[in-house]
């Protein structure tokens, strides 16, 4: 680690620097708001994904872009040049010891989250940061007390909560409309990205880079996970991707977890590198359902993918036939992440996504692996608020 704090990197430093002028003590208590003021942007990673979020955060109106970085400078420059960045800086040290920011947005290779996310928080920074959190449960709980300690805030993807879909799905577990909730089952697949080898490396894998999305919408609609069990597998020992050629796959290519939720109701999350999908990777046309969820009285499918949902089809017990509701997204992108927590930031209101779910989404995932390495059902330690808020 080349970044010590302190200088203009500071938190001092940033109180100092002018971006935090108008502080005010704001709804969510301990942390600073910036009412009314454009909250100032550094992104890390300058990559694959950073091309769907930079468009959405130059067009959100609560977001200065300050500032990108990327390792491969290259990249860095031609981010800051297509969407008008000020600065691009080609390390994480002159990036948050450079131009002041506000938010860091973190996008880099997921082995990069727990370190890059705990200097940008040491450096006096709210951290948005792309899947996983962090990659140990050690890491992660050791981010959400520094942010705590420092009244900081912290978030990860996915933000699939605040989609109307799944609100809609939301509204009827909670109505009991599907009287008691029995079972839920979750799928995401593909046949695996093929720019960058962090994904089969380890600390990648498809749990983390696809699974997370289903383990993030089944423990908000069901509960928290008190125990899993799972199997994991590599279906495809090597691959060949653009940055490193022929490489050899460590982290599992497919995955199957099983989910106590408390309360006698179970669910299971599919994931891997290997689906062939009619439909493509970015689910466009995508009608068939990939999360069902079914109580005594009625079950519901959720079609689409639940980072881009079309709609839900849902089927009771006083109108058994399946209706399609919730087809509108209203807004809602799977990207939108970083831009809504600069919302929130500007306005003083809490995100609609939080990082203690995060922290126990990564706790699955470490436990399912052990599952799968020991043969055993694991307890789990981590919770979060729930029902979640909305
Ligand atoms: N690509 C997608 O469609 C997509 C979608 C949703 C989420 N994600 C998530 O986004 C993250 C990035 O994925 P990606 O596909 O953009 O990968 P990528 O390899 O295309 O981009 C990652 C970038 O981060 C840079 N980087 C890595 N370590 C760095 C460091 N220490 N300092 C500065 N730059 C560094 C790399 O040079 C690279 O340019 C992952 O967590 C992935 O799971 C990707």
């Amino acid at each position: 680690m080349r970044f010590r704090g302190g200088g203009r990197g500071s938190r001092r430093g940033f109180l100092r620097s002018g971006s935090a002028a108008a502080l005010l003590a704001g709804a969510v208590p301990g942390r600073t708001v910036w009412p009314n003021a454009r909250i100032k942007v550094g992104v890390i990673g300058c990559g694959s994904v950073s091309r769907r979020y930079l468009p959405h955060l130059k067009a959100c109106g609560a977001v200065e872009l300050v500032s990108v970085c990327d390792k491969r400078p290259e990249r860095a420059r031609a981010a800051a040049e297509k969407f008008g960045v000020p600065h691009h800086y080609p390390h994480v040290d002159d990036f948050l010891g450079g131009a002041a920011f506000d938010l860091m947005v973190n996008l880099t290779d997921m082995q990069e989250h727990g370190r890059l996310n705990r200097f940008g928080l040491e450096a006096g920074r709210h951290v948005w940061s792309e899947k996983p959190l962090a990659n140990t449960v050690d890491d992660g709980r050791g981010l959400l007390e520094l942010a705590r300690a420092r009244g900081l805030g912290i978030w990860a993807a996915p933000v699939v909560v605040l989609s109307p879909q799944f609100r809609f799905m939301r509204e009827q577990v909670r109505s009991g409309r599907l009287g008691r909730v029995a079972a839920a089952h979750a799928a995401y697949g593909h046949l695996g990205p093929d720019w960058s080898a962090f994904f089969y490396e380890e600390g990648g894998g498809s749990l983390p880079d696809l699974g997370v999305y289903n383990l993030t919408t089944l423990t908000a609609l069901l509960g928290p996970a008190r125990a899993v069990t799972a199997m994991t597998s590599i279906v495809t020992p090597r691959r060949v991707v653009e940055d490193k050629g022929s490489i050899a796959v460590e982290a599992e290519d497919n995955a199957m977890v099983l989910i106590d939720h408390g309360g006698g109701t179970l669910s299971h999350v599919q994931c891997g590198f290997n689906y062939f999908d009619p439909g493509g990777h970015d689910g466009a046309g995508r009608e068939l359902p990939t999360i069902a969820v079914t109580g005594t009285k009625g079950t519901m499918h959720l079609v689409g993918y639940d980072w881009a949902p079309k709609g839900v089809d849902l089927a009771t017990a006083d109108h058994p036939s399946l209706v399609r509701h919730a087809t509108d997204t209203q807004g809602y992108v799977w990207e939108m992440g970083a831009s809504h927590v600069a919302e929130c930031l500007a306005a003083g209101t809490e995100p609609g996504v939080s990082a203690e779910q995060a922290l126990h989404v990564l706790e699955i995932i470490v436990a399912a692996r052990e599952a799968q390495r020991t043969g055993q059902r694991q307890e789990l330690a981590t919770s979060f608020p729930w029902p979640v808020a909305g």
